[in-house]
């Protein structure tokens, strides 16, 4: 596995993905420089943002989902930054016990959740590199907040984008899935642009292209390298699908979103 120090700096006339991210979800974490950077964006692919908001919604219905199932322990890697919905909120909600990790490298999202979670003995924050997952699984909070004899829910949800295919993506939902009690779930989102129609297709690599240059990588995968990532575990029905389809009460959400071919989601469970 690729070696990595994790991001302690923070430079401010350098857009970062996970701020562009809050500005597209309308949140107020984020500088000049992210917000003239997915100005950019929106100019080039209009359309590509709106799946910022699917994403979310499958998030919020995959952690119901966990709940439901009887999981009060969370691992959420790539976090991103607080925002409306967040995992421990939900999760808090039906359970105050219910234990949340977040990990997150990016210097913004890890300082606002730490402030957020301040005071709240059950969720933390990690500054880490979901790349490094022993790291991650041998922390010591996340020692302190989840016992992985029991089933824990983990959560990769518009991470694994940012995941080059030579930090072989499966291999790292592999590792983390190695750790966990049967009856955990794993939860994946992702972009994707293969049932887009052509014009569609064309802002998704307009979007890849000015990520590149502002040197974020973003990775566009099909359904069928997706899907091999959960090996090993029965996916959850409906299975992988377009992000608004992905429910298990038969109420989809979002449907007639323009950005619906342009993202998937699944649930994996283990053992
Ligand atoms: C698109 S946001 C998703 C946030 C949240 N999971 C959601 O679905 O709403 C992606 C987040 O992943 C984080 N991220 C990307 N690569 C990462 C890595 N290798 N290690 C840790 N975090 C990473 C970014 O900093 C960003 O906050």
């Amino acid at each position: 596995m690729t070696s990595f120090e994790p991001r302690s700096d923070l430079d401010l006339n350098v857009p970062s993905a996970a701020r562009a991210y809050d500005y597209f979800l309308g949140g107020a974490h984020n500088f000049a420089v992210d917000r003239a950077f997915a100005d950019q964006v929106l100019q080039i692919a209009p359309s590509v943002p709106a799946v910022t908001l699917l994403n979310r919604a499958f998030l919020r219905r995959v952690v119901r989902y966990c709940l439901d199932q009887g999981i009060r322990q969370f691992l959420d890697l790539g976090s991103g930054i607080p925002t409306v919905g967040n995992v421990h909120e939900i999760a808090q909600q039906v359970d105050p016990a219910a234990r949340v990790v977040y990990v997150d490298y990016e210097p913004v999202a890890y300082a606002h959740a730490k402030q957020l979670l301040s005071g709240n003995p059950f969720a933390a924050i990690i500054q880490a590199d979901i790349r490094e997952p022993r790291q991650i699984l041998d922390h010591p909070e996340t020692k302190r907040l989840i016992d992985f004899s029991e089933p824990v829910a983990v959560l990769m949800v518009g991470v694994l984008l940012f995941i080059s295919d030579d930090d072989r993506p499966g291999d790292l939902v592999a590792a983390y899935r190695e750790r966990l009690a049967p009856g955990s779930l794993v939860a994946l989102s992702h972009i994707a642009s293969e049932l887009a129609p052509p014009e569609l297709q064309a802002e998704v690599a307009r979007l890849v292209q000015a990520y590149a240059a502002a040197d974020e990588y973003v990775y566009v995968r099909t359904h069928q390298e997706i899907l091999a990532w959960f090996d090993g575990m029965t996916l959850v029905e409906p299975g992988l699908v377009c992000l608004p389809d992905w429910s298990t009460d038969g109420r989809p959400e979002d449907e007639d979103s323009v950005a619906r071919p342009l993202g998937y989601g699944g649930v994996g469970r283990v053992g």
